[in-house]
């Protein structure tokens, strides 16, 4: 690994598939044995990236082109990388992240025309980085959504868009698991929160440092 010995993992999956849960959970039971765990997420998990965040996440869906929008993920990104992922890296610790550049692949390279070429390219330049594991929490978007939507706020930019572009994505995302089968580890999101974290536990503990608590 390129950043000191700590360990990157990402959760990716459509808007509702339980990501931050499992993120929390994971975060949870590895600190419980000893890990030092920074959890974060994207779009933000750095003071400026939480300013681009609001600018890409809030008002009207129509807000900003395509290509525009890929920029303003990709900065917030390259700002979370900088402050957050690779100083946390770099000092040993576990980074679990909600959402990574794989959700720019899908959102922001297959929602509207196939711009994917153009995300890989802007993330090769300022990115560069992959997680070391990559958690896709899979799952029927008639249940994401109807989950999603019992959330409230002001977010709703992606989610408007529906329930026809939530199964491109959760197509897309599979599709992408199978580009990256090393990096990638399939899970059924669709079960009570317990069975789902057991699962992400076995899937991420053969790629963990020793225990810290022996
Ligand atoms: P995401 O981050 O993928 O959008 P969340 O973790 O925020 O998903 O979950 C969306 C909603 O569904 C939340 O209200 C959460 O409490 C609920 N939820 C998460 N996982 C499960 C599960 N396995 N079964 C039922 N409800 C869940
Ligand atoms: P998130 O807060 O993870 O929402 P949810 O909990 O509903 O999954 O992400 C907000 C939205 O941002 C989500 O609809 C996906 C979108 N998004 C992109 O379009 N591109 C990106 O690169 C990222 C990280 C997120």
């Amino acid at each position: 690994m390129s950043d000191g010995q700590g360990v990157f993992i990402s959760f990716e999956g459509i808007d509702g598939s339980g990501k931050s849960t499992q993120a929390r959970q994971l975060a949870e039971r590895l600190r419980a044995r000893g890990h030092a765990v920074v959890l974060t997420r994207e779009p933000g998990g750095s003071p400026g990236a939480e300013e681009i965040r609001r600018l890409v996440l809030e008002g009207d869906p129509d807000r900003w082109s395509a290509e525009t929008e890929i920029l303003l993920f990709t900065a917030a990104r390259r700002d979370h990388l900088e402050r957050t992922i690779r100083p946390a890296l770099a000092a040993g610790q576990i980074v679990i992240c909600d959402r990574f550049a794989d959700s720019t692949r899908m959102y922001q390279g297959l929602s509207r025309g196939d711009l994917r070429a153009l995300v890989d390219q802007l993330h090769g330049l300022m990115i560069g980085r992959e997680p070391d594991l990559t958690v896709l929490i899979d799952m029927d978007p008639d249940i994401g959504l109807a989950r999603a939507k019992g959330r409230q706020g002001t977010e709703e930019r992606f989610e408007d868009f529906g329930p026809d572009l939530q199964r491109r994505m959760r197509a897309g995302f599979r599709a992408l698991a199978a580009e990256f089968p090393a990096r990638f580890r399939v899970i059924d999101g669709a079960r009570p929160v317990a069975d789902v974290a057991g699962s992400v536990l076995a899937a991420v503990t053969p790629i963990l440092p020793e225990r810290a608590d022996g």
